[in-house]
């Protein structure tokens, strides 16, 4: 169902009236910044749950630091607004939730300073990203943005024209995705998703200061590992030729979810097919969103709440859902 509300500035409106202006800064210059956050519909406690929802107004509230962009909420006010929204829409399915800040006057004249800003909150069903049954990639062409051009650990509007042209690239090429390398040439993400790779029994991910986003899938994975898979993350810099040489690989991110690759420029994978670490990451982590692991129902956020016992209750029975 289409969303029927958005918020504005913290107003929820009708979704036919959230409109820009066409010479919106934003829209000319990239000054924006913004975050994707997925809820999922649990069918047996009716609630839908917000994901690591605080660690995202958090990240948001660090990407408008580095863009002079003024958001006028804490993190805790605007996780209260995405519940309201979420509730008036009146959803029982899995929803992508966008948050954007944005400089919002209409002028011509590139800068970050002396500037309005102004915020929206939007909200829309959404099913799959990419495909979590084995993807294709290839190493792109484009390189990364440097923190020193377009910070990457921003959630930048414009540092997303290097993540399209990468993308697209892949695609046109035959591939499910791209893998993007740095200026230095070790690798960074993927077009919207970060790293891992299994080597030695041992989880391997590009670095923070290897021009990444700071992944929250990232950081879910890296504690899962630990604690559920008894496995250790090494946060590094990668070659290349790693990826060719890798038991496994695959993507995260809040839109990709946990994205097995199974070739990286015509070579196998591993096997070439979906590898044990991944299964285990992918199925644990379809139980955590979903409110059917009760150890993790700290970084779940109920839309409606009132369920939220019964899903504890719940949990420990459940053992494999599906996506
Ligand atoms: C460039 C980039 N890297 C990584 C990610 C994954 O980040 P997260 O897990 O916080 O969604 C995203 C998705 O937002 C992204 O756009």
């Amino acid at each position: 169902m289409k969303a029927q509300f958005v918020n504005i500035n913290g107003e929820i409106i009708p979704e036919a009236e959230g409109s820009v202006k066409i010479l919106t800064h934003g829209l000319s210059y990239g000054t924006g910044c913004f975050e994707g956050i997925r809820g999922y519909w649990n069918p047996d406690t009716q609630d839908i749950y917000l994901f690591r929802i605080r660690e995202h107004f958090e990240r948001l509230h660090d990407s408008c630091r580095i863009l002079n962009i003024k958001l006028p909420y804490s993190p805790e006010e605007l996780v209260a607004q995405t519940i309201e929204l979420v509730k008036r829409n009146g959803w029982k399915e899995n929803v992508y939730i966008r948050p954007m800040a944005f400089k919002s006057d209409e002028i011509i004249g590139v800068k970050l300073h002396d500037l309005n800003d102004k915020y929206y909150i939007a909200a829309t069903p959404m099913g799959d990203y990419i495909s979590t049954t084995g993807i294709k990639c290839g190493v792109s062409s484009w390189r990364r943005i440097d923190d020193n051009m377009i910070p990457a650990r921003a959630k930048v509007t414009g540092g997303y024209v290097n993540s399209a042209l990468a993308k697209s690239e892949a695609n046109f090429n035959g591939f499910d995705e791209a893998i993007m390398l740095n200026h230095d040439g070790h690798v960074s993400e993927g077009s919207s998703e970060n790293i891992f790779l299994a080597i030695n029994g041992e989880l391997h991910t590009p670095a923070v200061t290897e021009n990444i986003l700071m992944g929250i899938t990232r950081d879910t994975i890296i504690k899962l590992a630990r604690r559920d898979l008894d496995m250790l993350t090494r946060e590094r810099q990668i070659d290349r030729t790693e990826l060719y040489i890798a038991k496994e690989i695959f993507l995260c991110g809040t839109g990709a979810q946990i994205a097995p690759v199974v070739e990286v420029d015509h070579r196998p994978i591993g096997a070439g097919a979906i590898g044990p670490i991944a299964e285990k990451i992918s199925a644990l982590y379809g139980e955590i969103v979903r409110g059917y692991r009760s150890e993790y129902m700290d970084w779940l956020t109920p839309v409606f709440g009132v369920a939220q016992k019964n899903s504890k209750k719940k949990a420990a029975s459940v053992s494999s859902i599906t996506k």
